[in-house]
This record gives C-alpha cells, sequence and structure tokens, in this order.
C-alpha cells in the first residue's frame, strides 16, 4: 500500500517528574528514506526516539507501524518489529572483542552451549567488510578510537535487521573520512529500503543526506520539509528562532580571527609549551597562551589535539618537552599537581568528571581546586551559587537539587563549565566543549567561554569540529599527525580552509 507512511506518530506527549518533554507531536516517516530530526538540546529529540524504540513504554498518543497501531513494552518488543536505535551514549561494551559487540545478545554457540569464537569471528568478520569497515574483529572494544567504536555500534544495529534504524547524534565522534564513509553506507542501505531517523547538529550533513526534516523546539514540532527545498538558514532560524548572529557567522561563512584585543596583544604568557612530545600521540608541540587569549586546537580525530590537554593536566604526563606556567616550568606528573599549578580540564567525555547521581548544584562545587583551596560551601550558599549559574547559562529544567544525569547533554556540559565560574584557574582546557550540543546551547557555550577569556584567563579549546574552533577562538593551531601544521591568527579563516590545512 503505497501512501501509507512506515511509521507514523500522532499526538505523542511524555513527560518526566511533571516536566513535559514531548507536548503532543505528529511524525511520520516513509519506507526508504532518510528523515532528519534536528533541534536544541532538550527539546524532547531522544525522547520520542526512545519511544519509538521501545525504551520509554509509557506515554500518550498513538504509533502506527505500517499502518497498525503498535505499543512497544520494551527495546526488545520494538527490536522484534525491526526497530533499532544507536544511542547518543554509546552502548558498546568496552572490555569485549569488537565481534562480540557485533552480535552482542545473538552470539552462535557450540553443541555444549558455549560461545563458539571462531564461528562468530568469521560472521562479525563478514558483516563489518560488507560495511566497509576495516577493524580487527579480535580488537577490543576499548582499543579502538571512538570514531570506531561508534561506527561498530552503528554496525551492530544493522546487524540486528532492523529495517528503521535510529541514530541519535551518530557523527559527533567521527572525522572527515569516517563520516564519508557513514553516508555512503546510508545510502546503499537506504537503496536496499531501509529508513533512517538522523538526529545531527551537524546541518551540512543534514542537508547533504537526508530527504526531509523535521525541526523540534521547546518539545513541539516548530517546521518540516524537503530537504530540496530549504537551506541552512532556514534550519537555523527554526531551529533557534532569529536574532543569533554570532553563531550563525561560524555556521555560515568567513570568520576575522579577532586576534589579541588591544593590550591583550602583550598581556603575560600564562602557559607556555616547549617541545612537547608523547608517545605516538603528538611531537614537538610547542605554543604560548596569553592572558584573555582562547587558543584553538583543530584536527581531525586521531591528530592529537585531543591528547595534548589530556597530557597537560597530567592525566598522561607527556615525555619531552618543557611546560611553563606563568614564567616557572613545572612537572606535571599528574592531575593533582596540575590542579595545584592552577590547570583545569573540561574532557570530551563530560560523564567522567561529572556525577550522574548528585544533583546539579554539586556538580556545580565538586571539584579537586576547591578542595585543595580549602573552599568548602554550605549547602544552602552552594544552592545559591547554582541558582545564579543556572539562570545565566540557562541551565534546563531550571532546578538546582535534579539529578544530573537527567539532563541533556548539552545542559551537562554547562554544568560541567560552571564549575569554573566559581572556581577561577589559570589556565582552562577544554576538549569537545561542544559536541552534541545544539546551536543554542552552543551559543551558551561561546558566551561562557568569551566571559572567561574577558576576565584575564587563559583558555584552550581542542576539537575536532571546524564550527568549534571558529565560534570560540581567537588564534588557531591545526594538528596533523601529531605535530603542529599551520597557525592562524590575525585573518579571516573559514572552514574550508580549516579543513585544507588539517
Ligand atoms: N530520563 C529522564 N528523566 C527526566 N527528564 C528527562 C529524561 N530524559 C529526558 N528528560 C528531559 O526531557 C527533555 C527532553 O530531553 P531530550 O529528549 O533528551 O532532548 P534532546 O534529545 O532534543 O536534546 C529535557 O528537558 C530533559 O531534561
Ligand atoms: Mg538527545
Amino acid at each position: 500500500m503505497s501512501g501509507t507512511p512506515l511509521l507514523e506518530l500522532r499526538a505523542v506527549a511524555k513527560s518526566f517528574g511533571g516536566v513535559a518533554a514531548l507536548k503532543g507531536v505528529d511524525f511520520t516517516l516513509d519506507a526508504g528514506e532518510i528523515h532528519a530530526l534536528v533541534g536544541e538540546n532538550g527539546a524532547g529529540k531522544s525522547t520520542l526516539m526512545k519511544i519509538i524504540a521501545g525504551v520509554h513504554a509509557s506515554y500518550q498518543g498513538e504509533m502506527r507501524l505500517a499502518g497498525d497501531v503498535v505499543r512497544f513494552r520494551s527495546a526488545r518488543d520494538a527490536r522484534e518489529a525491526g526497530i533499532g536505535m544507536v544511542h547518543q551514549e554509546l552502548a558498546i561494551v568496552p572490555t569485549l572483542s569488537v565481534a562480540e559487540n557485533v552480535l552482542l545478545g545473538m552470539q552462535p554457540r557450540n553443541r555444549l552451549g558455549f560461545i563458539d569464537w571462531p564461528a562468530m569471528i568469521a560472521i562479525a568478520g563478514r558483516h563489518l567488510e560488507n560495511l566497509g569497515l576495516i577493524v580487527d574483529p579480535r580488537a577490543e572494544m576499548a582499543s579502538l578510537p571512538l570514531g570506531m567504536q561508534q561506527l561498530i555500534e552503528i554496525a551492530r544495529v544493522l546487524f540486528s535487521g532492523a529495517r528503521l534504524i535510529i541514530l541519535d547524534e551518530p557523527t559527533s565522534a567521527l572525522s572527515p573520512p569516517e563520516i564519508t564513509r557513514l553516508f555512503a553506507l546510508l545510502e546503499r542501505l537506504r537503496a536496499e529500503g531501509r529508513s533512517f531517523i538522523f538526529i545531527s547538529h551537524f546541518l551540512d550533513d543534514v542537508l547533504a543526506i537526508c530527504d526531509r526534516v523535521t525541526v523540534f523546539r521547546n518539545g513541539a514540532k516548530a517546521a518540516g520539509a524537503r530537504v530540496a527545498e530549504i537551506d541552512k538558514a532556514w534550519l537555523i532560524e527554526h531551529m533557534i528562532g532569529a536574532g543569533h548572529h554570532e553563531l550563525e557567522e561560524s555556521y555560515l561563512g568567513e570568520i576575522q580571527l579577532r586576534g589579541p584585543e588591544g593590550e591583550a596583544a602583550d598581556a603575560p604568557v600564562v602557559l607556555a609549551a616547549e617541545g612537547l612530545g608523547l608517545g605516538g600521540a603528538f611531537q614537538d608541540v610547542s605554543f604560548i597562551v596569553r592572558a584573555g587569549e582562547v587558543l584553538g586546537i583543530y584536527g581531525f580525530m586521531g591528530s592529537g589535539q585531543l591528547d595534548l590537554p589530556r597530557a597537560i593536566f597530567g592525566k598522561t604526563p607527556p615525555e619531552h618537552g618543557i611546560l611553563r606556567i606563568d614564567g616557572r616550568p613545572v612537572r606535571l606528573r599528574n592531575t593533582t599537581s596540575a590542579c595545584r599549578a592552577g590547570l583545569a580540564f573540561v574532557p570530551e567525555s563530560r560523564r567522567s568528571m561529572l556525577f550522574a547521581l548528585e544533583p546539579l548544584y554539586k556538580n556545580m562545587s565538586i571539584s579537586v581546586l576547591d578542595r585543595l583551596a580549602r573552599l568548602w560551601l554550605k549547602p544552602k550558599r552552594e544552592r545559591e551559587i547554582a541558582r545564579g549559574h543556572i539562570t545565566q547559562l540557562s541551565i534546563r529544567p531550571p532546578f538546582p537539587d535534579r539529578p544530573l544525569g537527567t539532563l541533556s547533554g548539552g545542559n551537562q556540559q554547562k554544568v560541567a563549565l560552571a564549575k569554573w565560574l566559581t572556581f577561577r584557574p589559570k589556565v582552562l582546557m577544554l576538549s569537545e566543549p561542544t559536541r552534541g550540543m545544539d546551536v543554542g546551547a552552543k551559543e551558551d557555550v561561546v558566551r561562557i567561554v568569551r566571559r572567561l577569556r574577558n576576565e584575564g584567563l587563559a583558555i584552550i579549546v581542542a576539537s575536532t569540529e571546524p564550527e568549534t574552533v571558529l565560534s570560540l577562538a581567537d588564534r588557531i593551531l591545526v594538528m596533523r599527525k601529531g605535530r603542529i601544521a599551520r597557525e592562524f591568527a590575525n585573518e579571516t579563516v573559514s572552514k574550508d580552509r580549516l579543513l585544507a590545512a588539517a
């Protein structure tokens, strides 16, 4: 029956503890289409997808699959109906092999009931090869780059036989060649009749690969269109509303690097790296960061720019070179000595430094730094400070006592940053500060970072996303294969020029 959508949702509503995440949403997906879902952080995208994938069993409204009313009680129900989801938070098991992850829950067993290893390796190997993924099925998941882990998770969902596949921000961790590979794969699978819902904050990706787009705002559908009939400006306008010029620039065109403004040009050098090197991660890295300056470090996944802040922060200390803070050489053996020296670091996996079960306000005040500085705060004072940050950074939902884990990724990142508004380090290093965030939340982060910069902090922003570096940095270093390949300062730079230098 042509004309019947593959999936049809009507008036779907869902609340979490009295807060409405979805306020009566309609959504349709046709067979053989790639349908983009975009919108601000907290707009309700993941919640709707979890309803479709059976993760949330309780909701209002109606869902039809190929015309029939369905109501999934579990993710397993949805899987059996041919619906698979790649979650925003990777669901892989890092300690297992690639093959076990691909076949998770479906491992072949021998006559004795044990997992049939040779068969499993062979099946997984063939499947991965079919998808064009070059990886040893025996390798441990944790040993692979994040981007490859993500592709393998997608491979797992495909292996489960899903014909409707939900991808919740799959490209956030991928390098350009990996994205190209993923898109080629999606197009091939679409031609075979599979359907996709593709959530992404990368609007170029949406325009490049999708057939239709639905825009969510505040738990409701704000707009919908065929991708052929719209452009980036249309998407941005419906996602954030008019009047967000700062970000529009970094999304749409050329950026004039501000360079150190006025006196900042001879502001003191806070951090100086001379000939830093660490194993295969990076070599011969020298640079300075001045007070009141944001230094962007851009590179493809695996080019060393994310290893650098981690090393400087003492997680895996550099083996070669000298690091100076305020002119004095410092030896950073571990993160405690780095904190003491005035360094702060917000890593790309925020979960490693935040406490999902603890309330917001605690996450804004817990830090190694405050312990060292003996800045113990009373809970009442902690909540007051948190309330201030929540308002200033438009953290949603705005409740200081809410467990952090219930917030969207973007809002968690704002919480991670808020901490440094109270406890000022000398150098703040941010790794992928806006990864997986929507335009509105990104803009909030840009505002926070600029504010900290204007107050004299030296800031390093390392990212694999050109837009992130372009929207934040005063000066940009591009890394390639562990070395600094080029510097952009006092000039105009665009996404294309950055990519060309990497
Ligand atoms: N498990 C949960 N418990 C409580 N609140 C939640 C939960 N999941 C999502 N929310 C809330 O629902 C809203 C929508 O979140 P989400 O669907 O994750 O948005 P998006 O994916 O568009 O960023 C947010 O306000 C979020 O805090
Ligand atoms: Mg989401």
